[in-house]
């Protein structure tokens, strides 16, 4: 078959792939960000913010308008908890675990709550290193709601509360 046959109907090589409508938020978010210092913190908590993860593809999309290599992207990524790698679960509970919590029974808060929900891949728990609510600990988020002085009837609530 001739050349000109097989190629018609293809894009043309080097022409740019076409993007996912998240690859073009991404590219959004840190082109808009890049000539701010410090900018590859700024456009992950941007794109944790506007998508609740950083995937794979978005590290290379970062990496490509901020021309660092994926490596560069990727470990900053990786090293800071904050920055999911996976979607987020539909609901969550973060149990504060600094000390004035502590002191209250945060840590068999913090066990209540893996035990009730480890299993369940649709709640994640996690723990949190003080919410500036100190004095009314044991302190924890629920779904992203702070409540202090939290029981393991208030996990149990909010378990029936998620499964209906
Ligand atoms: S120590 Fe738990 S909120 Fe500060």
């Amino acid at each position: 078959m001739p050349r000109g046959q097989r190629e018609r109907g293809r894009a043309p090589q080097g022409a740019p792939a076409p993007r996912s409508p998240r690859a073009e938020s991404v590219r959004r978010i840190a082109t808009e960000r890049a000539p701010e210092r410090g900018s590859l913190l700024e456009i992950l908590h941007a794109v944790m913010a506007e998508h609740g993860w950083v995937a794979d593809e978005d590290v290379l999309q970062v990496a490509d308008v901020l021309n660092l290599s994926v490596a560069e992207v990727h470990g900053v990524v990786s090293f800071y908890h904050d920055f999911r790698r996976t979607p987020p679960p539909a609901h969550e509970v973060a149990v504060c675990r600094a000390e004035a919590c502590q002191a209250v029974g945060a840590a068999a808060l913090y066990a209540a709550a893996q035990q009730r929900f480890g299993k369940r891949v649709d709640v994640g728990v996690r723990e949190i290193f003080c919410f500036g609510n100190c004095a009314l600990g044991p302190t924890a988020s629920l779904d992203g709601v702070l409540r202090g002085r939290v029981t393991e009837a208030d996990l149990a609530h909010a378990e029936q509360e998620w499964s209906r």
